[in-house]
């Protein structure tokens, strides 16, 4: 049988008190990894406690440190305490982000500013703190979360997939510079049915219309679920995957291939 193992690899996910970064901690962990994991989210909370709970329940080791993922020094202190914990790490998934969505017009510098220094630098001083535990690993895979806005988009979701469009440049950049030893791969989730996209069916009058008329966008008939994105994060870390570099994979539910007139 063909499975994906993944067992005693060491891997760093952010944002794991909720949503994606939730269900790849999750799956990573039933693939074999020990999960280290972050999101501003303090220790004692129940979201923090359920990413704790959801990966020693497939009996592997979890850690947590609150982190605010726009601060380079917290970053930097982050991965360093995990590399003291486990003495290696192998995979990180750069997960943590969050919907900036102002338009063109409407967008303020402090909008700007916010939304680069999260949703684009955070991840490059990921993978510069990271990068050495990642050569030092005899299968270093770097994963950036980017999103389907990397390629088309709606109005008024600027500029958040400004920042998206150029993850997929960082993703190509580094791939070139650090192969052969680490591989860089981007994912670019299309709808997932977390809590951020929630806040978003939840602005417009009628939520469970939106919510529907969402659905039926998708060829596949469905969002996608935050486990559907962990266990593509799980294969692009595994060696099936080992020609996968440089390149970020679209997981839309076929919503990109359905064309505009209904
Ligand atoms: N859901 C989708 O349909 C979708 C589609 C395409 C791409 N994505 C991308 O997938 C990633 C996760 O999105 P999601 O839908 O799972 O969102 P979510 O449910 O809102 O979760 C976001 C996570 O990021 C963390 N986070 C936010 N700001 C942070 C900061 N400054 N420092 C550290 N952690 C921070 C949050 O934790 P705290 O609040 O505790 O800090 C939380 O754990 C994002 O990069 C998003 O752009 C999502």
């Amino acid at each position: 049988m063909l499975g994906i193992n993944l067992t005693d690899k060491v891997a760093i996910v952010t944002g794991v008190s909720s949503g994606i970064g939730a269900g790849v901690a999750k799956v990573l962990a039933e693939a074999g990894c020990h999960v280290a994991g972050c999101a501003r989210t303090s220790e004692d909370q129940d979201s923090v406690k359920d990413f704790i709970k959801s990966v020693e329940a497939f009996g592997k080791k979890a850690f947590y440190q609150a982190v605010d993922v726009t601060s380079k020094e917290q970053i930097a202190s982050f991965v360093e305490s995990v590399a003291r914990e486990f003495k290696q790490i192998d995979l990180v998934v750069s997960n943590a982000g969050v919907n900036v969505f102002k338009g063109a017009s409407q967008c303020s510098e402090e909008d700007w500013t916010y939304n680069h220094e999260l949703n684009l630098a955070s991840h490059w001083r990921l993978a510069k703190a990271s990068r050495k535990h990642l050569e030092a690993s005899s299968s270093g895979v770097f994963v950036v979360m980017t999103s389907n806005h990397a390629y088309s988009s709606i109005p008024g979701c600027f500029p958040y997939n400004v920042t998206k469009t150029a993850l997929t440049g960082l993703v190509r950049a580094m791939a070139i510079e650090w192969g052969p030893s680490v591989r860089v791969v981007g994912v670019a989730p299309g709808f997932i049915d977390t809590p951020g996209n929630d806040k978003w069916f939840n602005s417009f009058p009628d939520a469970a219309a939106e919510r529907q008329r969402t659905i039926d966008l998708h060829p596949a008939g469905k969002l996608g679920t935050p486990e559907e994105v962990g266990a593509w994060c799980a294969f692009l870390a595994s060696d099936f995957a080992a020609f996968a570099t440089g390149t970020t994979y679209l997981l839309d539910g076929g919503r990109s291939a359905l064309m505009q007139d209904s």
